[in-house]
């Protein structure tokens, strides 16, 4: 009975693929999930192309605490929801086939293994798409030490191709653990000679060690770069002077000013800080929908595909190792070529009717369209930094 059915079941894999694959008929082409700089490029990328595209955002975005956003070349100092706001002005144009909400999808669902897919908002209201892209971000675990969150992206900042250049030449402070602090001091020694590493009593035998696998010679080096080692629990740090009105603007430079106040009783006073805190996905949907992770990132191939065939990963919350905007809008575009391609390709054999799609004649079509000597530039980029 059953090899019966296994042998019924075969001849039916076998029968359809035979026939025709007709094209799912589905409220959207592609639904993008997020409207950062990520979803925001897939959401152009597909709408030139008239695809139907559902951009669902619920409005959260990672460097909403910052001032200015840096090195987004054309955009150098623009505040970030100005940028937002212009992308969504642009795209607007192309309102025949897109459509933008501000919602947050509570749950995606995978039907019939991929057929298509149906997303959830929060009020309730339910769509269907062929493809989902995921541009839902990470957010930054902050301390509760008070002061911490205060500062984020005001003088307390992760990269220093955000606010590093307006900090140049300030006296400076890297938080976080010891372990971290010599990819830190690599990262700034250009911009800041003047470090204290505030490890918080993380300078421990085994933080040591961890310090050690990655830099031999780290004692050498820390005082070789001058950087002092204070070990004492961090209170608070207090704001002193605020960078947003105490500026230079002729010369790019923004005078914050904090105390860190420790347990010993002593303060120390810095003009920056560096961050090494932890970060995760700040969507519950990629876990819910059993995507393979890669550490607390999203597991992806070079076209943003996830381990499901319909779902993509783009931005911050993707594997590709980088986190800055111009990485997000490159992934966003990237997707949005890759899925149109796909998707098209499965409309001309369906109207041929024929099934049938060789996945390397499909990323081969999408680099040419897209150019794949990018993925080699991303890769050696990445091996030279992970900001
Ligand atoms: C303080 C700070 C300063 C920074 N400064 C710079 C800088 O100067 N230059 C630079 O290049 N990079 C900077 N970055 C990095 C930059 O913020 C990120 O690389 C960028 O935001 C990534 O874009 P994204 O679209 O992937 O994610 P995000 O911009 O975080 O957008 C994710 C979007 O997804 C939405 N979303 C999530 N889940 C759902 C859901 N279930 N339903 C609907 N919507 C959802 C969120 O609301 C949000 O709108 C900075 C980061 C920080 C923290
Ligand atoms: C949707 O969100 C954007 C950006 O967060 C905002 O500018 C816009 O006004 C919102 N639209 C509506 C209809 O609330
Ligand atoms: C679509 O965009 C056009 C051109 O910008 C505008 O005139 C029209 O009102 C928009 N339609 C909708 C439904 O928003
Ligand atoms: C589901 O789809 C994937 C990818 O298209 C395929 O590899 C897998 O065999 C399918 N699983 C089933 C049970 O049909
Ligand atoms: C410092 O360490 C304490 C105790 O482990 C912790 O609660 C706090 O979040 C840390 N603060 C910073 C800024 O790292
Ligand atoms: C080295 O660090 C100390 C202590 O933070 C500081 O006082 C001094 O100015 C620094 N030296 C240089 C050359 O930056
Ligand atoms: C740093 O502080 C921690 C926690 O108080 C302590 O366990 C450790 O021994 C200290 N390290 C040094 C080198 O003093
Ligand atoms: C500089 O400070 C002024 C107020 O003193 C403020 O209006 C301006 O926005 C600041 N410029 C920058 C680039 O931060
Ligand atoms: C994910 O896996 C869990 C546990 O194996 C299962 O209960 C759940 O249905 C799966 N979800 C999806 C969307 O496949």
């Amino acid at each position: 009975m059953a090899s019966f059915n296994l042998l019924s079941l075969l001849l039916l894999s076998i029968i359809s693929l035979a026939i025709a694959a007709p094209v799912v008929s589905t409220d959207y082409d592609v639904i993008v999930i997020g409207g950062g700089p990520a979803g925001l490029s897939a959401t152009s990328g597909l709408s030139r192309v008239k695809r139907k595209t559902l951009m669902l955002d619920s409005g959260v975005y990672r460097n909403d605490p910052t001032r200015h956003m840096h090195d987004v070349i054309g955009n150098d100092g623009t505040v970030p929801s100005v940028f937002r706001e212009l992308a969504r002005e642009q795209i607007s144009r192309y309102n025949e086939t897109t459509t933008m909400k501000n919602a947050t999808v509570t749950s995606v669902f995978s039907v019939n293994n991929g057929s298509y897919y149906r997303a959830i908002v929060s009020d309730g209201e339910e769509y269907t798409a062929r493809r989902i892209v995921l541009g839902t971000g990470m957010k930054d675990i902050l301390p509760i030490t008070p002061g911490v969150a205060e500062g984020w992206g005001k003088g307390i900042y992760w990269c220093p191709w955000c606010d590093g250049y307006e900090h140049r030449g300030q006296s400076f402070g890297i938080l976080g653990s010891l372990s971290d602090v010599m990819g830190s001091v690599i990262e700034v020694w250009t911009l800041n000679q003047d470090i204290v590493a505030f490890v918080n009593g993380t300078n421990t035998p085994e933080q040591q060690g961890a310090l050690a696998a990655k830099y031999p010679h780290w004692e050498a080096q820390l005082k070789a770069y001058n950087v002092t080692l204070n070990n004492e629990t961090i209170l608070s740090i207090d704001r002193l002077q605020d960078g947003s009105t105490n500026n230079d603007t002729a010369q790019d430079l923004e005078f914050d000013l904090f105390r860190v106040n420790l347990a010993d009783g002593s303060v120390i006073e810095r003009g920056a800080f560096i961050t090494n805190f932890p970060d995760d996905q700040y969507s519950t949907l990629p876990r819910a929908l059993n995507l393979t992770m890669d550490g607390t990132k999203i597991k992806v191939g070079t076209n943003m595909k996830t381990s499901d065939n319909g779902i993509y990963a783009i931005g911050d919350a993707n594997s590709d190792g980088a986190t800055n905007v111009p990485h997000a809008m490159f992934s966003g575009k990237r997707a949005a070529v890759y899925i149109h391609v796909e998707l098209s390709r499965l409309e001309s054999l369906s109207a041929v009717g024929k099934r049938g799609l060789s996945k390397k004649g499909l990323e081969e079509e999408a680099n040419e369209l897209i150019g794949d000597h990018l993925e080699a530039m991303l890769k050696r980029a990445q091996e030279l930094s992970t900001t």
